[in-house]
């Protein structure tokens, strides 16, 4: 393995990549993969943790997910893309870990707190979905990542993982090594909608796949200001998702500025910034959405692909495992 530092982010297979995860952090691991070793996991095990009743969804996805990855640029000759479930070693990587970790800290979690909510778990919460994070545990140090690329939700699992290396290391000897997690420095990307969140649940993305008529629907559906129902209206730029978008996108700040000025003052309509704001996305994400169509003929070169990222994350996984159990002394014959 070459001495760069080492990269390892994942994304639980629920749903096809959208908008949000492009700026969030797609684009972002582009960049990564040319300075950095970088692996990326589809969590379909974690995925699981809260679809066990159905798992075709979780399966269907691992392929769009995938092909996500490659139409925005991944390049599997940089960044190992793989598969959660073919690394068995992770799983009896969680067994040890699971040991270093009370339920009572796991039910502090901030984010699996807040993930219950939302999913309405109560008592009820399946065993595996309260201990995700110690699998992601297994995830992150079996490859000994520096480095974690999430979501700020995902610092709470971060830190979790840091305290597991460190009560491991205390008693095992020093074997595991701390990750630090690496926000996204671009803001986050509202829905559709105005709702703070683009996601899938709110059924307020665009997603990378979209074709071009979809596109055009959505932007044209897009939330403005309610309130500027004639051209000559003034109209309101804060909480207007086409300015959202513009800021996010549009390379123009100069040209943007006046479409901001001129719509405030009146006298400029939705329709015509929503066209502005198409023409800007299309350019975008035209050459990702005919990649993905154009690489989406050809499924099984996609599972191959992941095949052989998977083949070398379980050799990188089962040389960590291998001194894991020397450290723990599990190793009889
Ligand atoms: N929990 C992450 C999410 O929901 C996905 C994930 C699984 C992950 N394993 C990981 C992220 C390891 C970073 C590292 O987005």
């Amino acid at each position: 393995m070459s001495n760069k530092t080492i990269i390892l982010t994942g994304d639980r297979p629920t749903g096809q990549l959208h908008m949000g995860h492009y700026v969030g952090s797609l684009e972002n691991r582009v960049k990564l993969q040319d300075s950095h070793q970088q692996f990326i996991m589809i969590a379909d095990m974690q995925a699981l943790t809260d679809n066990a009743d159905n798992p075709e969804k979780v399966r269907s996805n691992v392929v769009e997910v995938a092909l996500d990855y490659l139409a925005v640029g991944l390049d599997p000759a940089k960044t190992t893309m793989f598969i959660q479930s073919a690394i068995t070693e992770l799983s009896e990587l969680t067994m040890y870990y699971l040991n270093l970790v009370t339920v009572a800290r796991l039910q502090r979690n901030p984010t699996v707190k807040n993930e219950m909510q939302q999913k309405g778990f109560g008592a009820d919460v399946p065993a595996g979905f309260l201990m995700y994070p110690v699998s992601q545990a297994a995830d992150i140090t079996s490859f000994k990542a520096k480095i974690v690329p999430v979501g700020e939700d995902q610092l709470p699992v971060i830190e979790q993982t840091n305290e597991i290396v460190r009560k491991f290391n205390s008693i095992y000897g020093e074997v595991l090594v701390e990750a630090e997690g690496l926000l996204s420095t671009t803001t986050r990307l509202a829905g559709l909608d105005g709702k703070a969140k683009m996601s899938k649940s709110l059924g307020n993305a665009i997603y990378l796949a979209d074709d071009a008529d979809t596109l055009k629907k959505k932007v044209m559906s897009m939330f403005t200001d309610p309130d500027h129902l004639r051209v000559e209206d003034p109209g309101k730029i804060e909480g207007n998702m086409v300015f959202a978008y513009l800021d996010v996108f549009g390379q123009d700040k100069e040209h943007i500025a006046e479409l901001k000025a001129h719509y405030q003052r009146g006298g400029l309509g939705d329709v015509k910034v929503k066209r502005y704001l198409l023409e800007i996305l299309d350019a975008k994400f035209a050459p990702i959405r005919e990649k993905r169509a154009e690489l989406a003929k050809d499924k099984g070169a996609v599972m191959t692909m992941l095949k052989e990222g998977s083949y070398k994350a379980k050799e990188v996984a089962a040389a960590t495992l291998a001194e894991v159990r020397r450290a723990i002394g599990v190793q009889y014959f």
